[in-house]
C-alpha cells in the first residue's frame, strides 16, 4: 500500500476508547470512560455483564476476579453486592507506571450510571457479552438505550455471537451492529461470509493481529465497515489506516488522536 499520509483518510478514523482509556486507568470505571473523553476517543467501548438479578454491568470478564479484590461469576452476585467490590486496586498493582491513589476502591458502575454521567449524545458502542448465560441481556440492553432516548444514529452494539446479534437486530432494525471476529491465523473472509453478515451489520470488528491488505480491502469495498481490536502502538495505528480501516479499538485514544492529527 500507499502512504496513508499522503491522503486526509487518517482523519475520520473512529477512536474507540476500548473499556475506556484502559491503557491510563482501571478498564471499565468511570474515570476510565472520562479519560477516553478527554483524550479525543470518539466512543466509549463497553463490555456487559449481567448481575444475579439482572443488571447489566460493564465489565469484561464472567468472574470478577481478574479486575476486583472479589471472586466468582458475575451471576451469582447481586448488584448490591458487586457494589462492594475494589475495581480500582487491582490496577495499581499490575501497572505502577500508571498507577495513581484515587483509582482505589473504584466501583463497577452500571450501564445506567454510565448512561447517566455520560449523556445520551455521546457514542457508545456496547458488547454483549456471554449472551448465552444471560438470556433477555439484548432486551434489557434496548429497555436501557430507550430509556435514556440514546442517539441510535451512532450507537454501535458488538458481539463475537451471531446469535446475540440477531435478537438484536429482531428487536429493533434501527440498531446498528458490528459482527466481532477473532483469527488465529491470517485472517480470511469468504463472500459468502461478508454476504450472511450483511444480512444484520454494518461492520466486522476482527483482531488485528493477522490482518492484511487484502482482507481490509474486500471488505471495505463490500460496503462494510471494519473496526480492528486492540492496537496499541502508533506504527500499527499509521498501517492499518494505510491499509482502509474505517476505525479501530485502542487502550491509548491519545495516541489515535497524535496519528489522526499526523504526529
Ligand atoms: O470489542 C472489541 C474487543 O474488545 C473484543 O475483544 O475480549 O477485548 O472484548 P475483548
Ligand atoms: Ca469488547
Amino acid at each position: 500500500g500507499g502512504n496513508a499520509f499522503a491522503t486526509e483518510k487518517h482523519k475520520d478514523i473512529l477512536n474507540v476508547s476500548h473499556r475506556g482509556a484502559s491503557g491510563h486507568a482501571p478498564e471499565h470505571t468511570l474515570i476510565s470512560y472520562d479519560m477516553g473523553e478527554k483524550m479525543h476517543g470518539d466512543y466509549i467501548e463497553i463490555d456487559l455483564q449481567m448481575t444475579k438479578d439482572g443488571q447489566l454491568i460493564a465489565m469484561h470478564d464472567e468472574k470478577v476476579d481478574r479486575t476486583t479484590d472479589g471472586t466468582g461469576f458475575v451471576k451469582d452476585y447481586t448488584l448490591a453486592e458487586i457494589k462492594q467490590l475494589d475495581a480500582g486496586s487491582w490496577f495499581n498493582e499490575k501497572y505502577p507506571q500508571y498507577a495513581d491513589p484515587d483509582y482505589a476502591g473504584l466501583k463497577v458502575p452500571t450501564l445506567e450510571e454510565v448512561f447517566k454521567k455520560f449523556g445520551k449524545n455521546n457514542e457508545y458502542y456496547i458488547e454483549t457479552k456471554s449472551p448465552e448465560i444471560y438470556p433477555g441481556m439484548e432486551k434489557e440492553l434496548l429497555r436501557l438505550i430507550d430509556k435514556y432516548d440514546i442517539d441510535k444514529e451512532t450507537l454501535l452494539v458488538q458481539s463475537f455471537s451471531p446469535q446475540s446479534l440477531e435478537i438484536m437486530h429482531k428487536l429493533d432494525p434501527s440498531v446498528k451492529l458490528v459482527q466481532l471476529l477473532s483469527y488465529k491465523t491470517k485472517a480470511v473472509i469468504t463472500d459468502e461470509e461478508i454476504a450472511a453478515i450483511k444480512e444484520y451489520a454494518m461492520g466486522v470488528g476482527p483482531n488485528h493481529t493477522y490482518l492484511n491488505e487484502e482482507y481490509v480491502q474486500k471488505v471495505v469495498n463490500n460496503g462494510l465497515e471494519i473496526h480492528p481490536y486492540t492496537v496499541n502502538d502508533k506504527e500499527r495505528m499509521k498501517q492499518l489506516i494505510d491499509w482502509g480501516v474505517t476505525g479501530m479499538f485502542t487502550n491509548f485514544p491519545d495516541l489515535l488522536h497524535e496519528v489522526k492529527k499526523g504526529r
